[in-house]
């Protein structure tokens, strides 16, 4: 048993209360737009974006503009050096999906995190240069600009420059980041980058970022190959050499993002679009939502111990699944068709018990703590046109691998941590993997992010995503779950509370003051282990209200996210 409740044991007092599976609520809803809704994780960056759509750009202009303000106000996510996937669906219905993870470089190799006894070497694939990946992101928005940019390029990436150059102030919840990452910013990098200090961090700090200002500049005037090509790509060339890393000229001009076909699936009458891989996310969230059809959560009661149960159930079976048959299917032949069979998920949900858990014994467990200091980012846009994209973007970790780019002010992501770096072993989500997710050169390393759009009737219904690791999946399975089943506003589907379950370790995290004593009690006697943790996720979704108006629905108990419509 794993439950951490003697400090809460107050606040467990006050919800019981209230009953614990009221969602309460001072406003009814997230913010309501006539027209165009955009939420973000930073306001500074929803309002970057909200200045482009009144400027004329659509949905993609914004984003492209919103990813660059991020990489400045929200360092530990918010990137350059990282990458990510977008989800688009155009106001005609047409569905595209575009693919800027990271790519291993062109000299890993199957085990390069392993010593020569063939054990994993510690936090190697976790900070550090060796722990990169090829960045993805400006490429990712240049293409996004070059299929459905309306507004010039420039102007999508100077707010970003304007907002490095002229400073910008701390929020609480950036500079705890930056004090919490002090050691491995001093360990790691050879010079000393402007977030060591040796005070703590504040809020409304200001912070101006010179170098990352000149860099944004390059990317302003020359697109794509000011971060690709030149002055860019050398830096990161010449951190990469000086620190051990692999990352080459040659890697970061070979990089490309992909346009990849939507993975598509029903619930309960809805429309689902998601990523393929080497997202993972796309195909679990498909596959748990053909497993959740056949329940009636409404009348098993929101967060009730037999809903959890029924939830944990479906996810143990799908994140065995992941770390088995999921990986870049450009280089592994990942089973798609299959794993979205319903037949096969008939038959593979078919061994649920009602009243009792299964264990997930076979292999040794994972860890989950590290999950504490973790960050990615999700943003969900919708213009006037009725144009909608979402997207998850990351570094991974808090802050990558806490390297900062020499002269260039930009984090560089620890993406290579996503791949298995030994088969069983699990990563810093607990997730493991076999032959699917092994590293290759050029491969992409699996991902749970899950960017998604759904539709109901032909239209617009909800455009959702989350931060989180593994939680990802899980996370935004509860959205759609609270807002379809549960027919809440988008506002009380995202405040409620999350629990997430992934196989491996066999336990089920909850949020804090989640569930009652007595469903705690109920599903202990049915076998579960329960592991209490402060927050699940932060989404920042746009749901389309019956009347069609636009929800925001930024996650602000978890976040500082901030929505903004009109
Ligand atoms: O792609 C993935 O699944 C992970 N790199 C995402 C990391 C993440 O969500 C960290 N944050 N909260």
């Amino acid at each position: 048993m794993n439950i951490i409740k003697l400090p809460l044991l107050f606040v467990i007092f006050l919800v019981h209360c209230q009953s614990p599976n009221v969602i309460s609520s001072l406003a009814e809803t997230g913010p309501i737009g006539n027209e165009a809704m955009i939420s973000t994780t930073h306001p500074l960056a929803t309002e970057v974006g909200l200045g482009i759509l009144q400027k004329g750009g659509n949905a993609i202009d914004a984003a492209i503009a919103v990813q660059f303000s991020l990489s400045v106000v929200y360092p530990q996510a918010g990137n350059i050096g990282g990458g990510g996937f977008a989800v688009i669906r155009l106001d005609d219905g047409t569905v595209a999906t575009l693919d800027f993870r990271e790519k291993a470089p062109q000299s890993a190799t199957k085990d390069m995190y392993l010593d020569a006894d063939g054990n994993v070497i510690k936090e190697l694939s976790k900070i550090g240069h060796l722990a990169s990946g090829v960045p993805g992101s400006v490429a990712g928005m240049w293409e996004l600009h070059q299929k459905y940019g309306q507004l010039p390029w420039a102007d999508l990436v100077s707010p970003a420059v304007n907002l490095a150059a002229n400073g910008h102030q701390l929020t609480e919840f950036t500079a705890k980041s930056l004090n919490n990452k002090q050691r491995d910013f001093i360990k790691v990098n050879s010079y000393q980058p402007w977030v060591v200090k040796e005070e703590d961090w504040n809020k409304g700090d200001t912070i101006y970022q010179k170098d990352l200002a000149t860099t944004l500049s390059l990317i302003e005037n020359k697109g794509r190959d000011g971060f690709y090509k030149g002055i860019v790509a050398d830096l990161i060339a010449t951190e990469m050499q000086s620190g051990g890393g692999l990352i080459t000229q040659k890697d970061l001009i070979a990089y490309e993002p992909i346009w990849r076909a939507a993975l598509k699936g029903t619930y309960k009458g809805f429309t689902i679009h998601v990523m393929a891989p080497p997202s993972s996310g796309g195909i679990a969230l498909l596959q748990l939502l053909q497993g959740a059809e056949k329940y009636d959560f409404k009348k098993l009661g929101h967060n009730s111990a037999q809903m959890i149960h029924i939830k944990t159930e479906l996810e143990r079976r799908v994140y065995a699944d992941r770390a088995t048959f999921l990986g870049d299917a450009d280089f592994y032949p990942v089973p798609v068709d299959q794993l979205l069979d319903p037949n096969y998920n008939k038959e593979r949900f078919s061994s649920i018990l009602e009243k009792k858990a299964t264990l997930s014994t076979e292999i040794k467990e994972g860890t989950v703590n590290v999950i504490e200091s973790i960050e990615t980012t999700h943003f969900s846009i919708v213009d006037k046109a009725g144009n909608s994209i979402g997207i998850t973007t990351t570094l991974n970790g808090n802050f990558g691998s806490a390297v900062m780019v020499k002269d260039g002010g930009f984090f560089l992501n620890n993406e290579m941590d996503d791949f298995s770096v030994k088969p069983g072993t699990p990563n810093m989500f607990g997730l493991i993997g076999g032959k699917a997710n092994a590293i290759a050169p050029e491969k992409r390393m699996l991902s749970s992010m899950t960017p998604t759009i759904v539709e109901k009737d032909g239209k617009l219904f909800l455009v959702t995503g989350s931060p989180g690791g593994s939680t990802i999946i899980t996370t935004v399975f509860q959205n759609i779950i609270n807002v379809i089943d549960f027919e809440m506003t988008l506002h009380d589907a995202i405040n409620a509370k999350r629990a997430h379950s992934q196989w491996l370790p066999d336990v089920i995290l909850i949020e804090e003051n989640a569930i009652s004593e007595e469903a705690i009690t109920t599903l202990e006697q049915m076998g579960h282990q329960l592991k209490f943790m402060p927050e699940i996720g932060k989404i920042n979704a746009i749901l389309v209200r019956p009347d069609g108006t636009l929800e925001g629905g930024p996650d602000y108990l978890r976040s500082d996210s901030y929505a903004i419509g009109y």
